[in-house]
C-alpha cells in the first residue's frame, strides 16, 4: 500500500492508495468516534461499490446509513445538500457521526460541505472513486457546491480524517472520465514537478490502458505534490503562489463549466482547455516558447483531452472570470507559467493579451 500524510498539525491525516481498500474496514475503524456512519454516494457509484464497503463495515460492527444522491455536476447544489441534511436529521445523527463520501469529486465536495456544516461540523472520510478525485479533490479539504453564477462559489474548508483511494474502482470508470482525471495529474507536472511531466510523457499510453502500477504511481505523486502545497498554505491565503497555483487553467475552465451549463463539459476537460489558455497567455507574456506550448498541447491531446475552448466569446469569458475566487479587490489573479514546472500567480496580464489567448484557443 502507498501511504502519504497531509501534515496539518492536529488535523493531519493519512492518504492510503492501493487496490482492494474498499473491503478494508479495519483501516477506517480507528477513525470513527461511534459505530455508525452516514455513507453518501450516488446512483452510479452505489450499485457498483456500496455493498462491498457497507458489508465490510457492518462485519466490524459499524452501522451504515446510505444516502444516495442523483449523479452529476448539475446536482452539486443546495437541493442535494438538503437531501443529505434531511437524511442525517431523519436518522437522528449527532455531532459524533462520521460522514463518509463514496464517489467522485461531486460527491466528495457535497458530502464534505455537509460534514462541515451539519451541527457546526462532524467528522468526515473521503473514499474517492474517480481518478480526478483520487489525485485532487479528496485531498486538501475544499468542499462546496456550485451557484448558477459561478462554480464552487459556496463552500467551506473542512479536512477529512482519512483518504482511502481504492485504485481497483478505476477499472469501471468511463474512458472520458479517466482522461478528465489526467488533466489534474498533468497540472502537477506543469506547476511544480517537471520530472513528473517527463514521466507522464513517457507513460501516457500505459496510463490510458489503466496499468495499475503506473496509475498508483501517478496518484501517489499527484497527492504528494498536493499535500505539500496544502500543508504550506491550507487556506489559500499566501500573498503570492501558494495553494492558488493548484488552480492552473481553472479560472478559464470554470468559465467554460458555468458558461456551458454544469455537466456539459467535464471539470477535467474544462481544466485542459483552460490550461491551454493559461499556457498561451504565458507565451504571449514572453515566459514560454512556442515549443513549450506545443509540448503541453501534445500531452493533453495524447491524454484524450480537449485543447480547444468552448466558443463563448472572449467578453463572456471575462465576465464569468470576474467572479473567480482569486479576484482580490477587483483584480483578477491568474495562474501562469514562468517556465514548464514553474507556476506563478499574476495580476498584471494586459486585458488584450488575455482576450487574444482566449480567442486563439477557441479557434480552429
Ligand atoms: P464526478 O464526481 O461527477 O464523477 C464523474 C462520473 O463518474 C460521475 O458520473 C460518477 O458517478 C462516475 N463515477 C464515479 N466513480 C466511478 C467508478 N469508479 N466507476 C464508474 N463511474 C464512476 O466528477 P469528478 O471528475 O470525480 O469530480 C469533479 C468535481 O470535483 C467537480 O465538481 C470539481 O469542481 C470538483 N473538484 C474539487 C476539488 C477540491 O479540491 N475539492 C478539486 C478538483 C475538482
Ligand atoms: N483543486 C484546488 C485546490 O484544492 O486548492
Amino acid at each position: 500500500m502507498r501511504r502519504l500524510n497531509l501534515a496539518l498539525a492536529e488535523r493531519s491525516y493519512p492518504i492510503l492508495i492501493s487496490g482492494g481498500l474498499l473491503s478494508r474496514a479495519d483501516l477506517i475503524l480507528p477513525f470513527l468516534r461511534t459505530a455508525r456512519v452516514a455513507l453518501v454516494s450516488n446512483t452510479t457509484v452505489a450499485p457498483l461499490y456500496l455493498d462491498v464497503l457497507a458489508q465490510a463495515l457492518e462485519k466490524v460492527g459499524v452501522g451504515v446509513t446510505p444516502i444516495i444522491l442523483p449523479d452529476g455536476e448539475a446536482h452539486k447544489n443546495w437541493a442535494s445538500l438538503n437531501l443529505i441534511y434531511d437524511a442525517l436529521l431523519e436518522n437522528r445523527f449527532d455531532r459524533s457521526t462520521t460522514i463518509v463520501a463514496l464517489g467522485g469529486g461531486v460527491i466528495g465536495d457535497l458530502a464534505g460541505f455537509a460534514a462541515a456544516t451539519y451541527q457546526r461540523g462532524v467528522p468526515f472520510i473521503q473514499i474517492p472513486t474517480t481518478l480526478l478525485s483520487q489525485v485532487d479533490s479528496s485531498v486538501g479539504g475544499k468542499t462546496g457546491i456550485n451557484h448558477p453564477r459561478g462554480k464552487n462559489m459556496v463552500g467551506a474548508f473542512w479536512q477529512p480524517r482519512l483518504v482511502l483511494a481504492d485504485t481497483d474502482t478505476l477499472k469501471t470508470l468511463l474512458d472520458r472520465e479517466l482522461s478528465a482525471g489526467l488533466a489534474e495529474v498533468i497540472k502537477y507536472g506543469l506547476i511544480r514537478d517537471l520530472p513528473f511531466l517527463d514521466w507522464l510523457e513517457a507513460n501516457m499510453e500505459s496510463l490510458l490502458a489503466r496499468d495499475g502500477e503506473l496509475l498508483g504511481h501517478a496518484i501517489e505523486r499527484s497527492c504528494a505534490n498536493k499535500a505539500e502545497v496544502v500543508a504550506a498554505d491550507e487556506y489559500e491565503t499566501a500573498a503570492a503562489g501558494g495553494r492558488a497555483l493548484l488552480n492552473l487553467g481553472h479560472t478559464f475552465g470554470h468559465a467554460i463549466e458555468t458558461g456551458m451549463g454544469y455537466g456539459e463539459w467535464l471539470h477535467g476537460e474544462a481544466v485542459a482547455a483552460g490550461t491551454m489558455m493559461a499556457v498561451e497567455l504565458s507565451r504571449r507574456l514572453g515566459w514560454l516558447s512556442a515549443a513549450d506550448v506545443e509540448r503541453v498541447r501534445t500531452l493533453l491531446v495524447r491524454a484524450g483531452l480537449p485543447v480547444k475552448g468552448a466558443d463563448l466569446g472572449a467578453e463572456r469569458y471575462l465576465e464569468l472570470m470576474s467572479h473567480d475566487k482569486k479576484v482580490v479587490a477587483g483584480s483578477l489573479r491568474l495562474v501562469l507559467l514562468k517556465a514548464l514546472g514553474d507556476a506563478v500567480t499574476y495580476a498584471d496580464a494586459p486585458r488584450e493579451e488575455i482576450v487574444a489567448a482566449i480567442e486563439s484557443c477557441c479557434r480552429g
